[in-house]
């Protein structure tokens, strides 16, 4: 069965009829041509889908389009502003932070949602006083929260940096 629903991708509004067991993965990608997430393993075990939805971070394969609502889905490519690199995209290319790139644009959206997740003071599993009004994104904290992006090309060594550079940048680490 189809319905009828507005999908607001990167600031734009798009309608489109979907059979209510499409994903948003697909929903983005096949029906609206919006390449940057990308479809590694389909069963929310990869990271390669990672968009933000209202600013947190989801697995888009595991997200029904119909249950989207209202909410603002922002891709990689929608952290840009006219044009302009996000300060993520611009560490990751000078950490050298990718070799074949199909984990970036997911890696670059769950980094955004991590530094957002730090600000807000959410602990994860190694934070060691969970009871703090911040969390500081330490090396363990990236590699705890990043854990759910792989990269098969183990590009892990220079991602940790070029995250680590923005969160001191954003006063989310010392
Ligand atoms: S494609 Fe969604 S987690 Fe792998
Ligand atoms: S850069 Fe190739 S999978 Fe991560």
């Amino acid at each position: 069965m189809d319905s009828q629903i507005t999908l607001r991708v990167d600031g734009a509004a798009h309608p489109l009829a979907v059979d209510t067991r499409t994903t948003l993965l697909d929903a983005l990608r096949e029906r609206l041509r919006i390449t940057s997430p990308k479809k590694g393993c389909d069963h929310g075990q990869c990271g390669a889908c990672t968009v933000l939805l209202d600013g947190r971070r989801v697995n888009s394969c595991l997200v029904l389009a119909v249950t989207v609502g209202d909410a603002e889905v922002t891709t990689s490519d929608g952290l840009a502003v006219d044009d302009v690199p996000h300060a993520l995209h611009r560490s990751f290319v000078e950490h050298d932070a990718f070799q074949c790139g199909y984990c970036t644009p997911g890696q670059v959206c769950s980094a955004a949602g991590i530094l957002a997740e730090a600000r807000a003071g959410w602990p994860s599993a190694v934070t060691p006083d969970v009871a703090a009004d911040t969390v500081e994104l330490t090396d363990d904290e990236i590699r705890e929260r990043m854990s759910g992006n792989l990269c098969r090309c183990a590009a892990y060594a220079n991602i940790v940096p070029a995250v680590a550079d923005v969160a001191r940048a954003e006063g989310v680490r010392r």
